[in-house]
């Protein structure tokens, strides 16, 4: 039993028309793809500084792309699980009742859109997007990354990068966020560890404006304490579920 059992009296089942739902890497987890700070995350086996950073890119960007270039290969097996699909269930489904539903994803992974949504907001980027350091210019690539990739746009070599979002980089996208925490009336995290900002930020934002929040994830995250509900256990199971109770109102 998931800990969908957790949801209480006149709380179940109670839902907003415009929701703001926040993803982490924890609802890729069941696709195959590793989390960052569980038990065997990626940042558990790599250092960050050396493969997330714009200092580790410019020490040594054949490590970075090698880094990056792995990730897409493991992406290239994998597929949205039943989370996926009930939050693109959810937004459809909002939507043709005139409400909204905005997935703002910390995932490069493209799995909501492959699971059917169709408003996904990437604040980290994309990883089968390639991106010139040099002038910017960014192109959808599922090919491995090389010292000698050319750039489209301004010819160079030796600049290509994912279009990632790195720690001491801005994330994407922020002004559109913002302004969509402002306007929902439901906040939801979920598979997120609540531990990099500004994303870890928003509930806190969404709870000063009166915004109710409600968090779902394996176990409590650490902003467990800044949501009205908390929903625990595998996303797989927990989402399809809580879009159930939403969705039944
Ligand atoms: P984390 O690895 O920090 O957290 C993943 C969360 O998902 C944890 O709280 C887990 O308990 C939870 N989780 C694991 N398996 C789950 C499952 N099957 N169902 C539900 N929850 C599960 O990943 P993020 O919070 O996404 O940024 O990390 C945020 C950012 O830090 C990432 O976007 C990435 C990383 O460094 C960059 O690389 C810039």
């Amino acid at each position: 039993m998931t800990a969908v059992s957790s949801l209480k009296g006149s709380d179940q089942g109670r839902s907003g028309s415009n929701i703001f739902v926040l993803t982490g890497a924890g609802v890729s987890a069941e696709s195959g793809l590793g989390t960052f700070r569980d038990r065997d995350g990626v940042w558990t086996k790599y250092d960050l500084n050396d493969v997330a950073t714009p200092q580790g890119f410019a020490r040594d960007p054949d490590r970075v792309r090698a880094f990056y270039n792995a990730r897409r290969a493991n992406l290239a097996g994998a597929a949205p699980n039943a989370a996926h699909f009930a939050l693109a269930r959810l937004q459809r489904e909002m939507s043709a009742r005139g409400g909204s539903v905005m997935i703002c994803t910390q995932n490069v992974d493209g799995l909501h859109e492959q699971g059917g949504a169709v408003e996904v907001v990437h604040m980290h980027g994309q990883l089968l997007v390639t991106r010139c350091q040099a002038c910017q210019a960014t192109w959808p690539d599922r090919q491995a990354m090389r010292a000698d990739t050319v750039c489209g746009a301004c010819g160079r070599t030796a600049t290509a990068r994912p279009h990632v979002v790195w720690f001491g980089e801005t994330p994407l996208f922020m002004e559109r966020i913002v302004d969509a925490v402002e306007a929902a009336d439901l906040f939801v995290a979920i598979g997120t560890s609540g531990s990099v900002y500004p994303a870890a930020g928003f509930v806190a934002q969404a709870r000063d404006l009166g915004i109710r929040t409600c968090e779902i994830n394996l176990q409590p995250s650490d902003n467990a304490r800044a949501f009205d509900e908390r929903l625990y256990g595998p996303a797989s199971e927990v989402v399809p579920q809580w879009v159930e109770t939403v969705l039944a109102v």
